[in-house]
């Protein structure tokens, strides 16, 4: 069920119910945080392995550290620039915090989200939410209310409407767990952002070796369209797949091979934000239109760029 008043979704919660909730990244399947039973339910509806944390969500920093959670000074520096945002912060865990929600880890993530509905929503309980994408684990994740409702609207207690994610794809992830800045997951907000703010390099060790991640639900297998997904161009794959049977995500061209009904340009102007924004809702658009293959551009290696890269190599594995 779709709902369109916080208040509402703030009672839901209340009652211990899972809510999904928009973000300017994605939609998140809501839990209270300190509530392990509602937890559990997060990952029963979404499948989710056990062994994957999840991430908490407030409205200030305050409230963080009223739970006990502390950012150090390099990432207060970030969360002073980019806060509410798409960017989540790895520091160390409170025992505030339940261990279902780091799933045993002895670090918390902890992110303010940027949408104005969500963020007096968080405002008005006493507690984080607890919340991951509002999809079933190992498929795209959600950007509008719609997505989230056809997918999971009978098993959770509400989907609060909050109109299409601004930026589409989910936060970039940094843990301070260690000395250096780590970049555990490409996302929203870009890395030479990030380390303009910062001065200094981030570690981007974890981010190679993506079968052993660091994050761990960065499952090298994830965003897996049903139609199987390439990247590349459709010429590339003409002997395995006849023109009429591919659909196309390209970033700024029409491909003059194909039909423009299969074709999904994510931005006639070349901008990497406003592609960013539609990508996953062109990921769904051209698994429904049940072709053979799905062909989707190598975007420029760059700034956001870099995040479209990683969602289109993880959904091509499959
Ligand atoms: O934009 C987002 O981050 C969205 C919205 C809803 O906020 N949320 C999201 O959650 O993408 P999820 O669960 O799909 O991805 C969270 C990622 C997972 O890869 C998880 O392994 C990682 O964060 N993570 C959570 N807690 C962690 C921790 N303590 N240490 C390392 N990685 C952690
Ligand atoms: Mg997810």
């Amino acid at each position: 069920m779709i709902i369109h008043d916080y208040h509402n979704a703030a009672a839901i919660l209340n009652q211990g119910q899972l809510v999904a909730i928009p973000t300017e990244t994605v939609y998140g399947l809501a839990a209270n945080g300190f509530d392990g039973n509602a937890i559990a339910q997060i990952y029963e509806v979404k499948n989710r392995p056990q062994f994957n944390p999840l991430i908490l969500h407030s409205n200030s920093l305050e409230r963080f550290k009223s739970w006990g959670i502390h950012l150090p000074d390099e990432a207060l520096k970030l969360a002073q620039a980019f806060s509410p945002g798409p960017i989540t912060f790895v520091v160390p865990k409170s025992d505030t915090i339940p261990d279902i929600v780091t799933a045993g880890h002895s670090s918390v993530a902890i992110r303010i989200p940027n949408h104005p509905t969500t963020l007096k929503l968080l405002a008005m309980l006493n507690f984080p939410l607890a919340a991951p994408s509002a999809n079933l684990s190992g498929t795209v994740s959600p950007t509008t209310a719609q997505h989230v409702n056809n997918q999971l609207g009978e098993l959770i207690g509400a989907v609060l409407e909050g109109g299409e994610c601004e930026i589409g794809l989910e936060s970039t992830i940094i843990s301070f767990v260690n000395e250096q800045p780590q970049l555990l997951r490409l996302g929203g907000l870009s890395i030479e952002a990030i380390e303009e703010v910062l001065g200094m390099a981030l570690d981007k060790s974890k981010l190679i070796n993506n079968d052993n991640p660091e994050a761990p639900g960065m499952l090298s297998k994830h965003y897996a369209p049903n139609t199987p997904l390439r990247i590349g161009k459709p010429e590339d794959f003409i002997e395995f797949c006849d023109y009429t049977q591919m659909a196309y995500i390209g970033f700024n061209n029409l491909n003059p091979n194909l039909k423009e009904e299969h074709q999904l340009i994510l931005s006639e102007q070349g901008n990497l934000e406003e592609a960013a924004q539609k990508l996953f809702a062109a990921i769904r658009q051209a698994d429904a239109l049940n072709l053979k293959l799905i062909v989707a551009d190598y975007f420029p290696d760059e700034h956001l760029g870099r995040a479209i890269n990683d969602r289109l190599a993880r959904a091509a594995k499959n």
